[in-house]
């Protein structure tokens, strides 16, 4: 809903009356005053008029131990999805900052604060996101150099950004990626031929998996945490 509209419903004014108060500077929104009536309103907004304050601005934050078989996005036909895991109360305006496959477990972070998860998720903020990766074949060592100079996605048209490889057994390594492409780690793999059966994202920046949340368990960020990006 427009901030125009919101604020006749809330005040029972009328709409002239309405683009007078937004004119002459009485509307704040999260803080800030907002002339812009078309401004589309968000559940957690913060919207003050003079003293009073017509919505209380909640924003929730939460990582989630995503367990194999839940589809990454808030509703879906066939399976499960990650917010299908938050209590009913939670979950009505929660969305995904970074999706992994139906197969991927690990770290995702879900909330109801917009410009938060494009923080998180937008290419230009190179955030690291490290992933524990199981193959079927051996993983060579010339893989490593490979993947630090980028490969080639034709569909996009694109060069990989530098990945770091760093293998860990002959059938296991830890990647830690920069961006985060369409089945980015299956398709690095999948230039050497070699099949991911396991993946697993351990952190994201500086938020690890908290290692107390079983797979489907999900926890409230820190003040701090939440501050990371
Ligand atoms: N890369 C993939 O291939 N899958 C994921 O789920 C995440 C990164």
């Amino acid at each position: 809903m427009r901030l125009d509209r919101f604020l006749t419903q809330q005040t029972r004014e009328s709409s002239r009356q309405v683009r007078q108060f937004l004119l002459a500077g009485r509307v704040r929104v999260d803080g800030v005053i907002t002339r812009d009536g078309s401004l589309k309103m968000a559940p957690m907004m913060e919207v003050i008029l003079d003293d009073r304050v017509l919505q209380v601005g909640q924003a929730k934050y939460f990582m989630l131990h995503k367990p194999v078989g839940v589809v990454s996005a808030t509703k879906d036909d066939k399976h499960r999805t990650v917010t299908d895991l938050f209590a009913a109360e939670v979950r009505t305006d929660l969305h995904i900052a970074g999706r992994l496959d139906l197969n991927t477990t690990g770290l995702m972070l879900l909330t109801n604060d917009g410009r938060w998860s494009r923080r998180v998720t937008q290419p230009e903020t190179r955030i690291p996101k490290v992933y524990h990766v199981q193959t079927e074949d051996p993983i060579e060592a010339g893989y490593a150099e490979v993947f630090r100079q980028g490969i080639h996605f034709a569909y996009e048209g694109l060069t990989t950004l530098p990945a770091d490889l760093d293998r860990l057994s002959s059938h296991s390594a830890r990647l830690t990626l920069f961006e985060g492409r369409y089945h980015q780690v299956k398709r690095m793999f999948g230039y050497f031929d070699n099949k991911v059966i396991d993946l697993h994202r351990e952190r994201i920046g500086g938020l690890v998996l908290d290692p107390k949340l079983q797979p489907g368990e999900y926890r409230q960020l820190t003040a701090d945490e939440v501050a990371m990006f």
